[in-house]
């Protein structure tokens, strides 16, 4: 079942139903373009029979940004840049999804062109960021009215992926990045409309999800969310039953028929499983998630109709050849933190 060809609205004819998950790099080339080798490892897993890619996270617009070598799709030049990327995923009959992200204030000005990240809150995140070595940076907390403003750069963004031919977008709304800033009550301090009540909080992913929506069409749009995941242990947005409640439903009244369900790098089971289990009775349209997931375990929840297909990160990125050792019954490669020196 995992390893056969199938259909599914709005998708269409996928080779089976084994998806690659996001996974930042840091290859990206100068002014943060796609390159020729980034073309060639995406292009040897679609090669390999993976139906659907996820890109990397690709950053909307420069002052979204918070990571060393990370590519941009804000600009016609950096979008013309993926167009071999999607060239040779495409004729290889994978479909491919240009993941479209803003890191809100998991950043700092050295990333952003010097002005300070912008989130739902004032108040940084706690930590080092690891990517520079300082503290994350201070943010500003967005005003009411520039919210159009962010709508504007995914749009843009949407936009320019679409023209150079990628099947669809996704939009990050999870991981602790500036949608997931809004959405998560323990990050978002807002008294105005766009915090306190699980309305409010919701309001600007749905008004984001509204504008993109209807510029590239419901169609070209999965979100990907990640109410319980990995944050120095498991860490569940507070409300986490009232907030989908509210969520799932207004996302599928704006159209909405793609969902992927993360849990940043967590225990499936006690993390996006769970989530996927509160959704799936909510959620008419497809759905994907996943977490390192065996075969036997990602059959069944196939089975099982938790899942329409499963997403695979780091065995995907030890093993380009993923699917064929699934067909052959390979072991596969153990991913290993050496493996994200190179683009194999
Ligand atoms: C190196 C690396 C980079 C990642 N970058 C992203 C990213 O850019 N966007 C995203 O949504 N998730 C990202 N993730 C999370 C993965 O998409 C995936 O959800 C997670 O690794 C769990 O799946 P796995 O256990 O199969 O690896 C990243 C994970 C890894 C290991």
């Amino acid at each position: 079942m995992l390893l056969d060809p199938f259909s599914i609205a709005p998708l269409g004819s996928l080779k089976n139903r084994v998806a690659m998950s996001s996974m930042t790099r840091g290859f990206a080339g100068p002014n943060h373009l796609a390159t020729p080798e980034m073309a060639a490892y995406y292009g040897r897993r679609a090669e390999d029979d993976v139906a659907l890619i996820l890109t990397e996270g690709t950053i909307v617009h420069l002052t979204g940004d918070g990571y060393n070598n990370v590519p941009h799709i804000e600009t016609a030049v950096q979008a013309k840049s993926w167009a071999p990327v999607v060239q040779r995923v495409r004729s290889a009959g994978t479909l491919l999804f240009c993941q479209l992200w803003h890191c809100g204030r998991i950043s700092h000005s050295d990333y952003t062109g010097g002005v300070p990240p912008v989130s739902s809150t004032d108040r940084p995140a706690e930590g080092i960021n690891r990517q520079n070595g300082k503290p994350f940076g201070t943010p500003r907390a967005l005003d009411p009215n520039e919210m159009t403003t962010i709508h504007r750069q995914f749009v843009d963004a949407a936009q320019n992926a679409l023209s150079v031919g990628f099947d669809g977008v996704e939009l990050h709304f999870g991981h602790g990045y500036l949608i997931d800033e809004f959405l998560d009550g323990s990050v978002n301090d807002r008294t105005d409309r766009y915090g306190g009540s699980v309305a409010n909080r919701c309001r600007f992913a749905l008004e984001l999800l509204e504008t993109v929506i209807g510029s590239v069409g419901a169609d070209k749009v999965m979100v990907r969310l990640s109410p319980s995941r990995e944050m120095e242990g498991i860490h569940d947005w507070p409300d986490m039953g009232a907030m989908l409640d509210y969520l799932v439903p207004a996302m599928s009244g704006l159209g909405l028929a793609m969902l992927d369900i993360s849990c940043a790098r967590s225990d499936y089971a006690l993390t996006s499983g769970r989530v996927i289990r509160m959704v799936r009775p909510h959620w008419k349209g497809f759905l994907m998630g996943g977490a390192s997931l065996s075969q036997e375990q990602a059959e069944s929840e196939i089975r099982d109709g938790h899942l329409d297909m499963v997403t695979w990160g780091r065995f995907l990125l030890a093993n380009p050849d993923f699917v064929g050792r699934l067909r052959a019954g390979a072991p596969l490669e153990e991913f290993s933190r050496d493996m994200l020196e190179t683009l194999r």
